[in-house]
């Protein structure tokens, strides 16, 4: 909610005035621990390749790029195939910039019917609905933040939804939906004739198979990725859905002519042809998430079991706001996600870690003394 005042000469939507731009703060930090981003920087050969490949781009930039961004889904499509043994081709992968504007595309195409979430979860599924006029019901979680599954299922059949969104594993808890869980939800979005969209932003760093195997049983299920998290890639902003090809063929019609343009096809083409450069942090990142999960731990803070790159935790015995402003005084910006008594900290290098750990345990020891 904000409290700016829009002019009255200003004919803006009346359900957009109370409400405040979403954005995590951009503020300088030595250690940037807010947004899951993964924080390894991509090498000086890969940054060469993405340098070459978009200067023979630049040299037809007077010229709209491929609309249909072809090489580019069906190299995602191979991507998906080799991690998870399945078939697509580009018919079933749609690409856009960042998995924000696939989120957006699916209410815009989906959305004359309400659709359904279960908080928390990734704040932007909402908004997003909000912004485009769509109607959310908030599902809700247990206390623990774990999906209960009977209840969501007798929520899928009572609200009878378009979309039904879960995120797993789950921002910002880390975690995950086992691939039963989620037939069982596909299964009853397809009795009231709605699709099941499983959000895998951070799927790369769960042990659990991708929902993308479940694709061909449930043709009303259809998976998120995005190259902003596990790939380094956020900056490029390439976000991309998996479904069946119907469901692929109605994001024409909501997007934006030449959405995706030369310079990001091509810069995530070549990204695709390092995967195994930029997927190779993947281990040592989860590594690290086990490693300051049991740091916290020792500090007496309680930890959510996190499958994602990131870690929620709770029990520090004051405002999550203040302990979020002494982080930052020690040069430690981490993510104050709005849930009582908790903060989110995103896994960094090692030495990002070390400095979010000593700052931690300085404020706590400060306090307890
Ligand atoms: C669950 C989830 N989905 C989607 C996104 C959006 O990512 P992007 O637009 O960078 O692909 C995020 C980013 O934090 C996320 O946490």
């Amino acid at each position: 909610m904000s409290d700016k005042k829009w002019p009255d000469w200003l004919p803006l939507r009346q359900d957009l005035k109370p409400l405040s731009p979403y954005g995590a703060p951009q503020v300088p930090a030595d250690a940037i621990l807010n947004t899951n981003e993964n924080p390894y920087a991509p090498s000086p050969a890969l940054a060469k390749a993405i340098a070459d490949r978009t200067h023979q781009v630049a040299l037809t930039l007077n010229r709209y790029p491929d609309r249909d961004a072809l090489v580019l889904r069906n190299s995602l499509a191979s991507f998906i195939n080799n991690l998870s043994g399945t078939s697509f081709d580009a018919e079933q992968v749609w690409a856009a910039n960042g998995s924000n504007e696939i989120i957006q595309s699916l209410f815009m195409a989906f959305g004359d019917r309400p659709t359904l979430g279960f908080t928390p979860s990734y704040s932007m599924h909402p908004l997003i609905a909000k912004v485009i006029g769509v109607e959310w019901c908030d599902g809700g979680r247990r206390a623990d933040f774990s999906l209960d599954i009977v209840k969501a299922l007798q929520e899928i059949l009572a609200v009878k939804p378009a979309l039904t969104f879960i995120t797993t594993p789950n921002n910002p808890t880390g975690t995950t939906v086992t691939l039963d869980e989620i037939s069982q939800l596909a299964d009853a979005a397809a009795k009231v004739n709605g699709l099941l969209v499983v959000d895998e932003a951070y799927a790369e760093f769960s042990k659990l198979p991708s929902a993308v195997t479940l694709i061909a049983k449930y043709p009303n299920l259809v998976v998120i990725r995005t190259m902003s998290k596990a790939f380094a890639f956020a900056g490029a902003r390439l976000g991309y859905l998996i479904a069946d090809a119907e469901v692929i063929s109605t994001m024409y019609l909501v997007r934006l002519p030449y959405h995706l343009s030369s310079l990001t096809q091509a810069a995530a083409e070549v990204a695709l042809e390092f995967q195994s450069e930029l997927l190779g942090t993947v281990s040592s990142l989860i590594k690290s998430r086990d490693y300051v999960a049991t740091e916290l731990a020792k500090m007496g803070l309680q930890v959510i079991a996190s499958q994602a790159n990131f870690i929620l935790f709770t029990g520090f015995g004051q405002e999550p706001a203040h302990l979020w402003r002494l982080l930052l005084d020690r040069g430690v910006l981490i993510r104050d996600v709005g849930l009582l008594g908790h903060l989110r900290m995103t896994i960094g290098n090692e030495a990002e870690n070390q400095k979010f750990i000593a700052a931690l345990q300085e404020i706590l020891n400060g306090e307890r003394q």
